[in-house]
């Protein structure tokens, strides 16, 4: 995002904010407003364990293979796309200092954790970008635990969707269960024009010039799909052996599109949603994942062969989105692929943890655009930065209504919280906790949160074309 904006101002309204929910300040309420909520501890408090992690991350460009002979000018941590994975454990405190060695600002999102805001990488809204040459530390304690991730939010589309881009996998403090006896980390990326050799691409260019053509030009220009950098078939295989049980961490880390995968020859059990436990898992045919989501998975390795791990949207796999799973020993076995005709399980066969309490304040937003003009998306007909904020109280239960009137689809995330799915069509259901959840045309859905974390926040289509086609509003505290 690149609105302008004053950190001055929001830091007073963070400050406002917490001293009129401070037990005693201030006169009563006015009579209109909800009665002053309970205050609540922010989500990192109590958690921490005492113990650093610290962690070094350079912001460069680098040309990267994404295929013998077919190369991107990628951005890149590290020099690698995706960036190294961050792993610690619930309640670590994680110190991540980053250096900018771009000719152009840049910032770090920390996904689906509960940061501060101050650190939370929107620019203008939550920190200062990181300027060609800068230093930053970025601290926070790793909550909650799960499949999190780390991407650009600078020049969203060309930074985040030329390769900045990272898992944070964040262990629980005490595990539930016994863990896996292996476990793959699956990043996912989506490129535009592709070249021989190192030659510019679409997701990687300068900014500041005609964007919105541009951007018009790239919507359906999705030519390569890579998993963990590397478009298929020469993603390196996933080496297992026969009898172990086998996690994959999906995240969608691509720019624009929603993605689907099933495994030949297993069944997938489901166990985790955007990092978050399900109540009880459930057995899938395929997961599907919006622009931001995760899935956790696991399979028991039980078919001995080479199998292939697919994405099932049309035209995905054919353009890289898929990974060979083989069996030791079976490295020379033909490759099978999933039967035509698997369906993915739906929000509406997930269940998360028994919620508790209804809303104290609910929004309805109707999410719309793409029509009339292709690159102007709205929240209830305004595009950001001339959306209506989101007004909350620290304590508030918070529900908001999204509606989905467009033709695509809208993996709407929200910084700083973690949601409950509340209703589905306007039935009741004890949904999965998420951060992310891809709205698709003419869906509706409840979310609610507990707003316990101050500060001014980014709700936001994280299709990158959307979001700086303006469907993004922001959750602001009184
Ligand atoms: Cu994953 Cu606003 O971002
Ligand atoms: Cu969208």
């Amino acid at each position: 995002m690149e609105r302008a904006g004053s950190f001055l101002s929001w830091l007073a309204a963070v400050v406002v904010g917490l001293a009129g929910c401070s037990p005693g300040a201030g006169p009563p309420p006015a009579p209109v407003r909800p009665a002053a909520p309970a205050p609540v501890a922010p989500p990192w408090e109590g958690p921490a364990s005492g113990q650093v992690r610290e962690f070094q991350l350079t912001v460069g460009r680098v040309p990267w293979e994404i295929a013998p002979g077919t190369g991107v000018e990628a951005y890149a941590y590290n020099g690698r796309v995706p960036g190294p994975e961050l792993r610690v454990t619930e309640g670590d405190i994680v110190r991540v200092t980053v250096t900018n060695a771009l000719d152009e600002p840049t910032t770090v999102h920390w996904h689906g954790v509960e940061v501060p805001v101050a650190i939370d990488g929107v620019p203008q809204l939550s920190q200062e970008p990181i300027p060609p040459g800068g230093v930053f530390t970025y601290e926070f304690v790793a909550v909650p635990a799960g499949t999190r991730w780390y991407h650009a939010h600078f020049n969203e589309r060309v930074q985040q969707g030329g390769g900045l881009v990272g898992a944070l996998i964040i262990e629980p403090r005490q595990a539930p269960a016994p863990p896996p006896d292996r476990e793959y980390v699956l990043v996912t990326g989506e490129w535009g024009a592709v070249g021989a050799g190192h030659s510019a691409t679409a997701s990687a260019e300068p900014r500041g010039m005609g964007g919105r053509m541009r951007q018009r030009a790239s919507r359906a220009s999705v030519e390569r799909f890579t998993i963990n950098g590397v478009a298929y078939p020469h993603t390196p295989p996933l080496i297992v052996r026969e009898g172990e049980r086998v996690r994959l961490r999906l995240i969608n880390a691509g720019a624009t599109e929603t993605q689907a995968f099933a495994l030949a020859g297993h069944r997938l059990t489901l166990t985790h949603s955007d990092g978050n436990p399900l109540a009880q898992p459930v057995e899938a045919e395929a997961v599907f994942l919006g622009v931001g989501e995760r899935a956790d998975v696991e399979f028991v390795a039980n078919r001995p062969g080479r199998w292939q791990l697919r994405g099932l949207q049309p035209g995905h796999a054919e353009r890289g989105l898929a990974v060979d799973v083989v069996y030791e020993g079976h490295e020379a076995d033909p490759v099978q692929l999933p039967p035509p005709g698997v369906r993915p399980v739906r929000y509406r066969d997930l269940v998360g943890p028994p919620g508790d309490g209804g809303p104290t304040r609910t929004y309805a937003l109707t999410l719309s655009g793409g029509m009339m003009h292709p690159d102007v998306w709205t929240i209830n007909g305004r595009s950001y930065p001339d959306t209506v904020p989101l007004t909350v109280r620290a304590g508030e239960r918070v529900r908001l209504r999204l509606f989905n009137m467009s033709m695509e689809d809208h993996p709407m995330h929200l910084h700083g919280h973690t949601f409950r799915v509340v209703a589905i069509g306007g039935r009741p259901v004890q949904g999965p906790l998420k951060d992310t959840l891809t709205v698709r045309h003419m869906e509706e859905y409840e979310v609610e949160f507990v707003a316990n974390n101050p500060g001014v926040w980014l709700f936001h289509c994280h299709n990158l074309l959307h979001l700086h086609g303006g469907l993004a509003t922001e959750v602001r505290y009184q």
